[in-house]
């Protein structure tokens, strides 16, 4: 496990740039698959992560080429499939790989991948991908660990489908299945993220016929063919709102460059309710953090665009420091909660019952020798180090590399004081 050392009672201040969307970026790569030979898929904006080498590595697999210019912001994508069978190697390294079995089904009418990894924040089922999948007349079998997907009927038909809840990888694997099916789909109950968006304006560049994108109803009219694709990916809206905590565990000042505003409307709106000024100028928000009394935290993790679960574990950093009762429910995930056990090694009082962490602060911070075994974790126990009184050692690091690009160079370039070992 790599180590992080941060320093504690950090004020940040300064101006941080926001790098592009992780899961735009995971949403968006498989989407190559689909498309016409001789054609070019090149995406901006790609955030160095070790996830995009993850991702590379599965479009790679697949018989693609894939190259990097030198900043390694921009990826372009050549070929066609040579292999619907993927190995476990990256498979088993992230979630996102899971979307394959529908760009690779749709592209090709049959897939093969062992079950796909990620963060480790509780049951995540493939259910709904897997009966979105049958919908659209595809026959899945798991055989020792791996799906086996075959179309019955290929090129596939479009159909409609209502999921049972806006799963955001679901309401993407359907949108990978209708772009190229014959005839029209309708997708009920989608996800409205903005990645989900972001997604549908890449695949409508190539041709793609998509309408409704964002809202919780999306049509989709089937295309033979989709081409060329130059796409540059939106900013990094969990990224935003991890350096904006950041600031505020703090109680620093500065601002959030190269961001959409409007993704993080439900954190803005919390920030300043408990006291913290904000202004949005365009693509910046400016932060001033220096109140000390910040009001409790009432807040639900919800799909978007509520509060985003991935900020759920963030949230109780800035809940520690707060006057009064702080109570944050996580419905989206409801056992994100692997940082409650690491928070009390750092001396914190919290309780969680079920979906719920309740924290009574303010509350003092001890420095102390902690785990992040998920991208998350690992980040709030940063933002709880920040405002600690002494060194605080988080093993894990490498999690953080997995979703944040420069985390350690752009942290102590607003003053932080963090070291990886
Ligand atoms: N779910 C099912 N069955 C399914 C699919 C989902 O029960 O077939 C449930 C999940 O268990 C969960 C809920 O539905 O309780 C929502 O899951 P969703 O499918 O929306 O999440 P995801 O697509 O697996 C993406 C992000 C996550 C982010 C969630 C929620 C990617 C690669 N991952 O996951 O990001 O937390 O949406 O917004 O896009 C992260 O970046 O750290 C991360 C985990």
């Amino acid at each position: 496990m790599e180590k992080l050392i941060v320093g504690g009672a950090a004020r940040l201040s300064g101006e941080v740039n926001i790098s592009g969307s992780k899961n735009s970026l995971s949403a968006i790569l498989p989407a190559a698959c689909l498309m016409e030979k001789n054609s070019v898929f090149t995406l901006r904006n790609v955030p160095v992560l070790s996830d995009t080498e993850c991702l590379c590595g599965l479009l790679a697999e697949t018989g693609f080429s894939v190259e990097k210019d030198d900043s390694r912001k921009m990826i372009s994508v050549y070929g066609e499939i040579r292999n619907c069978s993927l190995s476990e190697d990256n498979v088993g390294r992230i979630r996102a790989s899971c979307l394959f079995l529908g760009a690779l089904t749709a592209a090709a009418g049959e897939a093969k991948i062992p079950f796909c990894g990620g963060d480790r924040i509780g049951d995540r089922p493939l259910d709904i991908h897997i009966s979105i999948l049958e919908k659209f007349g595809v026959k899945v079998y798991v055989n020792q660990g791996v799906f086996e997907c075959k179309a019955k009927i290929f090129p596939l038909q479009g159909t409609t489908v209502f999921l049972r809840y806006p799963s955001v990888g679901a309401t993407e694997t359907a949108i990978l299945l209708a772009v190229k099916a014959v005839g029209e789909t309708y997708i009920y109950n989608a996800a409205c993220e903005p990645e989900i968006t972001d997604m549908a304006v890449a695949l409508s560049a190539m041709g793609a016929n998509i309408t409704g994108a964002g809202t919780s109803v999306i049509h989709i009219k089937g295309v033979k063919t989709l081409g060329s694709l130059d796409h540059e990916i939106i900013p990094d809206r969990i990224e935003c709102a991890t350096y904006l905590l950041a600031f505020a565990v703090s109680h620093g000042r500065g601002s959030v460059k190269n961001v959409i505003p409007e993704h993080n409307i439900a954190l803005l709106s919390l920030l300043r309710d408990i006291g913290i000024n904000l202004r949005r100028h365009g693509t910046s928000i400016e932060i001033d953090a220096a109140n000390h009394n910040y009001l409790p935290i009432q807040a639900d993790a919800l799909p978007y665009p509520g509060m985003p679960s991935d900020i759920q574990p963030l949230l109780s950093a800035l809940a520690v420091l707060c006057e009064g009762i702080s109570v944050i429910k996580d419905t989206v995930f409801v056992d994100r909660f692997q940082y409650v056990s690491e928070y009390k090694k750092m001396g914190i009082d919290i309780f969680r019952s079920y979906n719920h962490v309740y924290i009574c602060g303010p509350q003092r911070i001890r420095a102390a020798a902690v785990i992040g075994e998920d991208i998350r974790t690992a980040t709030s126990l940063v933002l709880a180090a920040l405002s600690a009184d002494g060194e605080t050692i988080i093993h894990g690091y490498e999690h953080i590399r997995r979703g944040y690009e420069d985390f350690d160079k752009k942290m102590n370039s607003l003053g932080a004081n963090m070291l990886v070992l």
